[in-house]
């Protein structure tokens, strides 16, 4: 039996555009890492949070990664409590899924601490507890792609079934993240809470051509329906230069361009060899809006949450 583990979990892009709250993918170049460690203490502590964002709350029930652990702890009946350090990889309110990946690392790192451990599906509810204390609301495209890794759709909410979905070999994802704070919460409250049915019509046929168009390996096809025409044309106006940066990706080569998650990252699909112009060419944008940026260049891998000691 294990005294203590570390485990990894991978940023994410959440909504991928065309699938608002049920699609999301793995970035795999950053990630939180979560230290847990057995303790006489029952309950969960938070020793410390280290990293780019080390003034998050450590009180456990105000902490995305303390929530989801102490309710995986309470659904089991130990005989020891953990404690717990958070080391944040991924920016706050970047719209990464940083939420999400601590709450994902601190359930898979706990759960290597179990007689028993669970599966991953039984660890999705424990994280989706944790990611609601940060946005308020219960959603999975984040946390689902950072547990299971890779391209995931998950339907349903209080019994979610999730589908790793093929991503198209060669193909990457670009992302600048622009340095401003955009909270998940302001994104999610000036949304409209009614559809044109023409829209709806509209995004079900890319979210569906988008998902075929991947088990088929047709990038026309994900070009064509990589348009998310609900949540974007919405929530544009709360990134400055969006509109440039997407032209700068679109007129470079890329198959889509959308905000991650609830932004202000923005990432783009493409093929291998144009992704190093497409995300100069994106930073570029941002630079003349008057933001500095990080950016990346990342695959999209079927690799999630993992313990790595
Ligand atoms: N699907 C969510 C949203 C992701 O777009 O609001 C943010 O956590």
């Amino acid at each position: 039996m294990r005294n203590s583990a570390t485990a990894f979990a991978p940023a994410t892009v959440g909504n991928v555009g065309i699938g608002f709250d049920i699609l999301g993918h793995t970035v795999e170049a950053i990630g939180d890492t979560v230290r847990v460690e057995r303790s006489v203490r029952r309950g969960v502590r938070i020793l410390a949070i280290t990293g780019s964002e080390a003034s998050l709350p450590l009180q456990t029930e105000r902490n995305t990664a303390g929530m989801a652990l102490k309710s995986l702890v309470e659904s089991q009946n130990l005989d020891f409590g953990i404690d717990m350090t958070i080391e944040k990889g991924i920016p706050l309110g970047s719209g990464l899924g940083g939420s999400a990946a601590s709450a994902v690392a601190a359930v898979v790192a706990g759960n290597a601490l179990l007689e028993q451990p669970l599966t991953k599906l039984e660890l999705l509810k424990f994280a989706m507890k944790g990611e609601a204390v940060a946005s308020g609301s219960v959603h999975v495209d984040n946390i689902a792609p950072s547990l299971f890794g890779g391209l995931v759709l998950t339907v349903g909410i209080d019994h979610p079934r999730t589908k790793q979905i093929p991503v198209p070999p060669g193909l990457r994802c670009v992302l600048v993240h622009p340095h401003m704070f955009l909270s998940t919460r302001e994104a999610r409250r000036i949304l409209s809470k009614t559809v044109e049915l023409s829209d709806l019509v509209w995004q079900c046929a890319n979210l569906a051509g988008f998902i075929s168009a991947c088990y088929t390996n047709d990038l026309d096809m994900i070009r064509d329906a990589f348009e998310d025409v609900v949540v974007e044309p919405q929530r544009q106006a709360l990134i400055p230069g969006f509109k440039d940066v997407k032209r700068a990706a679109m007129s470079n080569g890329a198959l889509g361009c959308s905000i991650s998650g609830a932004g202000p990252t923005v990432f783009a699909w493409c093929e291998e060899a144009a992704a190093p112009t497409i995300v100069a060419a994106m930073a570029a944008q941002f630079a003349l809006h008057k933001l500095g940026c990080d950016q990346w260049v990342s695959s999209i891998e079927p690799k999630g949450a993992r313990v790595i000691d």
